[in-house]
């Protein structure tokens, strides 16, 4: 049921896996990371897809979060970034996917994955939601935590790649010399 036909060529029948990992990825951690590399290896095809919400203010914009995870999973040659606003379920449609996948960290995370995955599969039985643990070693990790420990100037090399420490090093100093001239 989750693999869909592709269109035949030459009498074959072939199928695919096509997974959407959604999230707001303010940044992108190490434990993202994680769940991009497993379900990247269990899909054919996976597209990170990048909260773009007027409600919630993120530290970085959503071109800056979509050109952290480009940058971050070059290296995977089935995973895509794309942004989207409104309802997640849409955005899995429109793709024509058929998981949604997330991570789970810890029994405090399962309430609200559950009451979001049984929302999701009302609105579309088709889709379903695939639930990977997180690695013991990214168990604590989230990216408000970052947030914090680089705003007090922590170093956060254990948490997120280069890219993203360049790009919060870049943010904090241009806020910075905003709050001076204000
Ligand atoms: O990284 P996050 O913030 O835990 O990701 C949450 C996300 C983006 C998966 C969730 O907020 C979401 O799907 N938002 C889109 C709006 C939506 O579909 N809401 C209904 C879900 S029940």
């Amino acid at each position: 049921m989750y693999r869909r036909k592709l269109p035949q060529r030459s009498g074959m029948e072939i199928f695919m896996i096509k997974a959407v990992y959604p999230g707001s990825f303010d940044p992108v951690t190490f434990g993202h990371l994680d769940i991009i590399r497993r379900s990247a290896s269990i899909a054919d095809q996976l597209i990170v897809g990048v909260l773009n919400n007027g409600q919630k203010k993120p530290l970085f914009s959503v071109e800056e979060r979509v050109s952290m995870l480009r940058q971050v999973t070059a290296e995977f040659p089935n995973v895509k970034v794309a942004s989207f606003s409104g309802l997640l379920i849409d955005f899995a449609r429109e793709l024509e996917a058929t998981i949604i996948v997330r991570g789970l960290r810890a029994i405090t995370d399962f309430e609200y994955e559950l009451q979001m995955s049984q929302t999701n599969h009302i609105m579309e039985p088709g889709i379903d939601t695939v639930f990977l643990t997180t690695s013991l070693e990214y168990a604590y990790l989230s990216s408000s935590t970052v947030k914090e420990v680089a705003l007090f100037g922590g170093d956060i090399s254990h948490f997120v790649p280069q890219v993203v420490i360049d790009m919060m090093q870049n943010k904090l100093s241009n806020d910075q010399r905003r709050n001076c001239h204000e």
